[in-house]
């Protein structure tokens, strides 16, 4: 168990559960208690509860309570949009996607490419966004779905999915946004978007884990990833996780209220991070700095540096940050988000992410920036003291 005194800066990875819904969840955790599809008291309580919560998420999104199913998590949502495009139909056609969508979708486009449909991976621009025409370029006769994120979650980019969503509307071709990054960090509205499909989930902006949702366009086509009883108008089935959905109903109306203060808070602390690092550590770069960008997520370089070991040395110290690496059979791959920018292998292993929530405090980035600096520097001394000794075994081993 990390000390309470630990910093954390991982909030894109998971957030701490706002107390307000911390409360709001209690009563259902203990004794109140029911099956939403029981008729009987206790199960029209809760069914009232996640009834409420529904009308809460809606909200969020400008959307119709009836449009929105819930899910466990947001990969789930995830998955079962992109496999009912391909449900009950041969495994042919096209899906485009961006090339640094999250695994949730990502990989489910790796499975249906090995069974025969063509998979189009989009790449973002140098400064993390696509160019809406490059999504068009590839939205071919034949697409039967396109996804793309509102905002990735390594560089925190925001995505022109309205623009994208428009033009595949006019195509006839349905969209799917992943807005799970976005959600409680930008304002959200399905229809504005245009989009056919919305992925959101609660852990991600101080709810508990185990509730997200999928939100369904009317009409929008869809066959369940989950079958059995008829929950979420038949839309996903199994009893529903009733103190989880409460806490995401709270969750989503606290963000709906307090979105600007939000993010002026979140914005104040990423910005003075990526002030005092670019002043005082030489050679780093902040990635998508002039991109739109979500108000939390700082992506820095250390020319130099092993962002894994970096990660290490700031945990020891008690500061929690990310690297977006992925661990592949033991060897640790550089974030396929910064290798999609067309970053050098060398730099995106120098990245790592900071992702700023609501319980971090100025205070806290005071006391990182000075960890940071001499981590960064420690490391780069012992790189520059291991360099000239292997040249010069090199020298040795060539006389
Ligand atoms: C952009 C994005 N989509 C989807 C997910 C998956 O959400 P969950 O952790 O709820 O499965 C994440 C979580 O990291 C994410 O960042």
């Amino acid at each position: 168990v990390p000390p309470l005194d630990s910093v954390y800066f991982d909030h894109n990875a998971t957030t701490p559960l706002d107390p307000r819904v911390l409360d709001g969840m209690l009563p259902w955790l203990g004794p109140r208690h029911g099956n939403p599809s029981s008729a009987h008291r206790f199960g029209q309580a809760a069914r009232e509860a996640v009834e409420s919560a529904r009308a809460e998420l809606a909200a969020l999104i400008g959307a119709a309570p009836g449009e929105v199913v819930f899910t466990a998590s947001g990969t789930e949502a995830n998955n079962a949009v992109v496999r009912s495009a391909w449900s009950g139909v041969p495994p042919r056609g096209r899906f485009v996607l961006s090339a640094f969508e999250h695994p949730s979708v990502e990989a489910v486009a790796a499975e249906l490419a090995a069974t025969g449909v063509e998979v189009v991976r989009v790449a973002p621009g140098p400064g993390g966004c696509l160019e809406p025409s490059d999504v068009l370029a590839a939205v071919e006769p034949g697409t039967r779905l396109v996804a793309l994120m509102l905002a990735n979650n390594e560089l925190g980019t925001v995505q022109p999915v309205a623009e994208v969503a428009l033009a595949c509307r006019e195509r006839g071709v349905p969209v799917l946004c992943d807005a799970v990054q976005a959600a409680g960090k930008l304002p959200i509205d399905v229809r504005s978007l245009g989009v056919d499909y919305l992925t959101l989930g609660a852990h991600k902006f101080h709810g508990p884990l185990g509730a997200a949702c999928l939100w369904l366009r009317p009409g929008a086509a869809f066959s369940p990833l989950l079958i059995g009883g008829s929950q979420e108008r038949r839309r996903r089935a199994g009893t529903e996780k009733v103190a989880a959905i409460v806490g995401f109903g709270r969750t989503a109306a606290l963000a709906a209220r307090e979105l600007e203060q939000r993010a002026r808070h979140l914005a104040a602390l990423r910005d003075r991070f990526e002030d005092a690092v670019l002043r005082r550590i030489p050679g780093t770069v902040v990635h998508a700095a002039t991109s739109p960008r979500l108000p939390n997520t700082s992506s820095v370089a250390f020319a130099g540096v092993d962002a894994q070991a970096l990660l290490i040395r700031l945990d020891l110290l008690g500061f929690a940050v990310s690297t977006g690496a992925a661990c592949a059979s033991g060897v640790v791959a550089p974030s396929r988000a910064l290798l999609a920018l067309g970053l050098p292998p060398a730099q995106a292993r120098a990245t790592v992410r900071v992702s700023f929530g609501m319980t971090n405090t100025a205070a806290e980035v005071d006391a990182f920036v000075p960890a940071l600096c001499a981590e960064v520097a420690a490391l780069r001394g012992a790189s520059a003291v291991r360099e000239p000794r292997s040249g010069a075994a090199a020298a040795r081993s060539v006389a």
